[in-house]
């Protein structure tokens, strides 16, 4: 800023100047203000992200250690039977009872297989979650994807007395995509609706074209998910309160959040609706192939 030059004995120069001056003044002041505001919002946001940052590295360590814990439970039982199991036999308790090595034996065979199972499945599990890994595309045909899997989702249901109804429309769409990986996922969420009915309810089974999507809705009358349990059952190894083995329901809580992943890596999309005590209702959309593109 330059002042202008006074005569000493000119006041009313003076006092321009400093008028000049204060004016001036007021304004790098103002400009000061906004200045620190800004630095205060800049740290404001700095210290909320770092926040946010530091919470979500804690949650990702605390799910770090809960799925080790989890995994290690899982295998530890099985695993420990079928130990027990060897050593009654090379110990030679047994030695003159050949029927029941054999019945030992065949029971380490199962706990065996469901170790296998449970390792397959995690390995699946990461191998998407990673999203690194290539899955092997093909074109599938949606009719026929469903229709291998009526004889053996059938058995189950009425092993468990429940009857599946199943609607698959005329002209169901082909979609690409892996087929052992969506017939997994179409199994684990009709196995579900099985497994969380009471006896004597229906599974409703819905298949058809809508839109460009293959839909595919599987609606039981069983005993639902609590409202504040839904957002939480994709999570691995979440398991719902009124479905843990008090409630002679078992299960790991791995197969929805490996039939998300499957419906993620294909550009498709899950909803569950549910209500309490009356039922549950699972809705799949794929992308069909549009009939120009076959
Ligand atoms: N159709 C359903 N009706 C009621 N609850 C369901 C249904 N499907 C899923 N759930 C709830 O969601 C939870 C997670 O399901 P998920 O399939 O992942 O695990 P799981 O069935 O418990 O065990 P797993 O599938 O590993 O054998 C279940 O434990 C249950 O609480
Ligand atoms: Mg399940």
């Amino acid at each position: 800023m330059k002042l202008k030059k006074c005569q000493i004995t000119d006041p009313e120069c003076h006092l321009d100047v400093i008028q000049e001056w204060h004016g001036d003044l007021e304004s790098n002041i103002a400009t000061l203000i906004e200045n620190l505001k800004d630095i205060k919002n800049h740290s404001r946001a700095a210290k909320s992200a770092f926040s946010e940052h530091y919470a979500k590295t804690v949650e990702l360590t605390k799910a770090k250690t809960r799925f080790t814990y989890e995994v290690s439970h899982e295998l530890k039982a099985p695993l420990a039977s079928v130990y027990n199991i060897l050593n009654v036999i090379l110990d030679g308790y047994l030695e003159k009872d050949v029927k029941r090595q054999k019945e030992l034996l065949n029971r380490a065979k199962v706990r065996i297989n469901d170790v296998i199972k449970l390792l397959n499945d995690l390995l699946i599990f990461s191998h998407l979650e990673e999203g690194t890994g290539e899955i092997e595309i093909e074109k599938i045909d949606t009719a026929e994807l469903l229709s291998s899997l009526t004889e053996e989702m059938d058995t189950f249901a009425s092993e468990n007395n429940i009857k599946i109804d199943w609607n698959l429309s005329d002209g169901l769409p082909h979609i690409y995509g892996n087929p052992e990986l969506l017939r997994r996922a179409f199994a684990n969420i009709i196995h579900n609706a099985i497994k969380y009915s009471n006896s004597g309810n229906q599974v409703k089974v819905t298949g058809k074209k809508e839109n460009n999507s293959f839909l595919i809705k599987v609606k039981d009358q069983g005993i639902g998910i609590k409202k504040k349990e839904l957002t939480k059952i994709f999570n691995i190894f979440f398991r719902g309160e009124n479905a843990r083995p008090e409630h002679k329901k078992e299960g790991m809580g791995l197969g929805l959040s490996l039939v998300k992943r499957i419906i993620d890596a294909h550009g498709g999309s899950i909803k569950m609706k549910s209500k309490l005590h009356k039922g549950t209702t699972a809705e799949l959309r794929l992308p069909a192939i549009q009939k120009k593109e076959k």
